[in-house]
């Protein structure tokens, strides 16, 4: 089933050059790099991601009552920020790294005892839900963690749990700055089962060949660093 949708996708109109393609999903290491940064992550998040997270939360169209899931939560900053938007719903997490989803829960749940939402340790390539489930979905700074065939595996396994006319609220690093790229560059080269690599500039043609479509787009900074917030439909 998903080799003919690759080979589909490796069509023309998705250019791959040395530079853009990781050439394969370092899962393991991703997984023991996060699970070790866990306690220290939030640091990251609130110097240089809560402006993009904040207004990703704006552009989802999410409302109170919506069956909403997170795909890479980290430590789970974005994560609380959705269970406050959606007491009355039910919101779900995941990630690669147990010990980020572990920490996500334990935090959320001191926060908000109440309300209907989990975490588990799921890789994104492979979201364990049926079809058609959830409203919306949000995934902030994973794609640059994935080779492109698993970019466009975890598109579709998005695409397939939304419900038809359900979001997608995807934030990537932007890559807009020249300082702030070359020392992007220079970091995913020292690390990148950390940094991954720029997806910046094919993230509207991945996501459009997933077959969403990209109704809200902005770019934010903080600290220095550029992040870049799609919104998106399934048709
Ligand atoms: C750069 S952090 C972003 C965390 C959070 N979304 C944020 O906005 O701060 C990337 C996260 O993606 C997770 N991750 C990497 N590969 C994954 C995969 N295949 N499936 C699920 N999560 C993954 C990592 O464990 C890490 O927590």
């Amino acid at each position: 089933m998903i080799k003919p949708l690759l080979k589909e996708f490796e069509a023309p109109f998705l250019t791959f050059t040395r530079d853009n393609r990781l050439p394969r999903t370092i899962a393991g290491k991703t997984r023991r790099v996060y699970d070790v940064l866990s306690t220290v992550y939030p640091l990251s998040t609130y110097c240089f991601h809560s402006r993009a997270h904040k207004i990703a939360l704006e552009m989802s169209g999410i409302r109170n009552g919506m069956r909403v899931l997170e795909v890479a939560t980290g430590s789970g900053e974005m994560f609380r920020r959705l269970v406050r938007a959606n007491r009355h719903g039910a919101t779900v997490g995941v990630d690669l790294s147990p010990n980020m989803a572990s920490k996500t829960y334990r935090q959320m749940r001191a926060e908000y005892p109440g309300v209907d939402a989990h975490c588990q340790a799921v890789d994104a390539r492979y979201l364990p839900f049926a079809d058609g489930v959830y409203d919306a979905v949000v995934c902030c700074y994973l794609l640059e963690l994935l080779s492109t065939p698993d970019i466009i595996l975890t598109l579709e396994e998005i695409r397939r749990v939304l419900r038809p006319g359900g979001t997608l609220t995807l934030v990537n690093i932007g890559v807009n700055g020249p300082i702030f790229t070359k020392l992007y560059r220079a970091a995913a080269h020292v690390a990148p089962a950390f940094w991954g690599r720029s997806v910046d500039g094919r993230v509207n043609e991945l996501v459009g060949a997933c077959r969403l479509h990209i109704y809200g787009e902005r770019h934010v900074r903080q600290s220095g660093y550029h992040s870049r917030i799609l919104a998106a439909r399934k048709g």
